[in-house]
């Protein structure tokens, strides 16, 4: 059996490879490495440069690879973005997969393990959030995931012996212990990276976006998942993939750490001040995110490995230190991954 992963250039794409292969598994990445590395991608799984939208060639490679599951990381993912230039989340992240799902009828693969978030939920109304909680967005990166998720549930409604699991990620954090592969983005916007490059000297300082929320330091509280957890689920969910299968399950810890928290504690790890300042709230942002865990655990038998917040950030510094300027370092202004709009 051959698995399909579209992004598995990326960081978690790659990392779910690494695992797939360590587990025996026969790998295949599509990529158009717009914002991925041909670097994290292991020799041991085939490789092709091409697009989401690109059907036709798609089509051939699920027939020639002999594809028979798909796993689908590929997206553009970045909140701020989406609301800065929706369009090339609907064509990128929602017709890409549309492109896929088309490919996959074309060559009779039928089971697909989809990558969607937890910017599906909007701001919810009790914490921790569990799978029935409304979904309501409030970015189109949100609303891009949401629609996918539709599309998911209409076409197992209508195409026979269709499967997919959806798993919603909260804060995905960490990179393997080897310091092999890491989180490479640019720009990047997640805290645990931007505490990292700031202690490397590579930034002046971290900003936090508000200290009045109604937490016990003030600043926001947000779930992080070690990437290995996040892609030990995904293997578990290729298991439990059958022609039945049409399930979404929530992917955290189960609760939080305030940014003062992740930023106090990635000091304790690298031994470096990371100086603050504070700005303003975000509109939007809301005080509290946290998964509920408790179905996936349930039904997947799955359960997060890292629970310690500072073995997550000693797993990420391991790969900062070794790699300080990611796979590569690109000179410019011009970084080449600014979104295409194909609409
Ligand atoms: N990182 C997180 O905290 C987080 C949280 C929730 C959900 N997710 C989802 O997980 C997935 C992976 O996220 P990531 O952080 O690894 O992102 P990433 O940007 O590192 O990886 C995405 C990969 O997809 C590729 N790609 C994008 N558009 C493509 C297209 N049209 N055709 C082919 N390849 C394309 C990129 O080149 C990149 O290698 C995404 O779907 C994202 O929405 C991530």
């Amino acid at each position: 059996m051959t698995i399909l992963v579209t992004g598995g250039a990326g960081y978690i794409g790659s990392h779910c490879v690494r695992q797939l292969i360590a587990a025996g598994q026969k790998v295949c990445v599509i990529d158009n490495l717009s914002r991925g590395h041909r670097e994290a991608v292991p020799p041991q799984a085939s490789f092709f440069q091409i697009d989401l939208l690109d059907t036709e060639q798609l089509t051939d490679i699920m027939k020639s690879q002999r594809i028979e599951k798909v796993i689908h990381f590929a997206a553009l993912a970045y909140v701020g973005e989406s609301v800065e230039n929706p369009l090339p989340y609907y064509s990128n992240n929602t017709a890409g997969t549309i492109s896929l799902l088309r490919a996959m009828r074309q060559s009779r693969v039928s089971q697909i393990v989809f990558s969607s978030s937890c910017a599906t939920y909007g701001i919810p109304a009790s914490i921790p959030v569990t799978e029935d909680s409304p979904q309501t967005p409030i970015n189109p990166y949100g609303w891009s995931k949401l629609f996918i998720e539709q599309m998911l549930i209409d076409c197992a409604h209508s195409y026979p012996n269709f499967g997919f699991i959806g798993l919603r990620y909260f804060n995905v954090a960490g990179c393997t212990h080897d310091g092999a592969l890491g989180e490479d983005h640019n720009p990047e916007t997640h805290l645990i990276p931007n505490c990292l490059k700031t202690a490397l000297g590579q930034q002046s300082q971290m900003t936090i976006l508000g200290n009045d929320y109604p937490t016990a330091d003030g600043t926001c509280i947000r779930d992080y998942i070690h990437v290995d957890d996040i892609c030990a689920a995904h293997l578990l969910a290729l298991d439990a993939l059958t022609p039945e299968a049409q399930r979404f399950y929530n992917i955290g810890l189960g609760h939080g750490y305030s940014v003062l928290e992740v930023i106090k504690t990635a000091e304790r790890v690298t031994g470096c001040e990371i100086p603050i300042e504070y700005h303003p709230r975000r509109p939007g942002d809301p005080p509290v995110l946290a998964a509920s865990n408790e179905k996936i655990s349930r039904e997947l038998g799955w359960s997060p490995r890292y629970t310690s917040l500072e073995e997550i950030i000693r797993s990420a510094w391991n790969w900062f230190q070794t790699h300080p300027h990611g796979y590569e370092h690109k000179t410019g202004s011009h970084t080449g991954n600014e979104p295409k709009d194909h609409s």
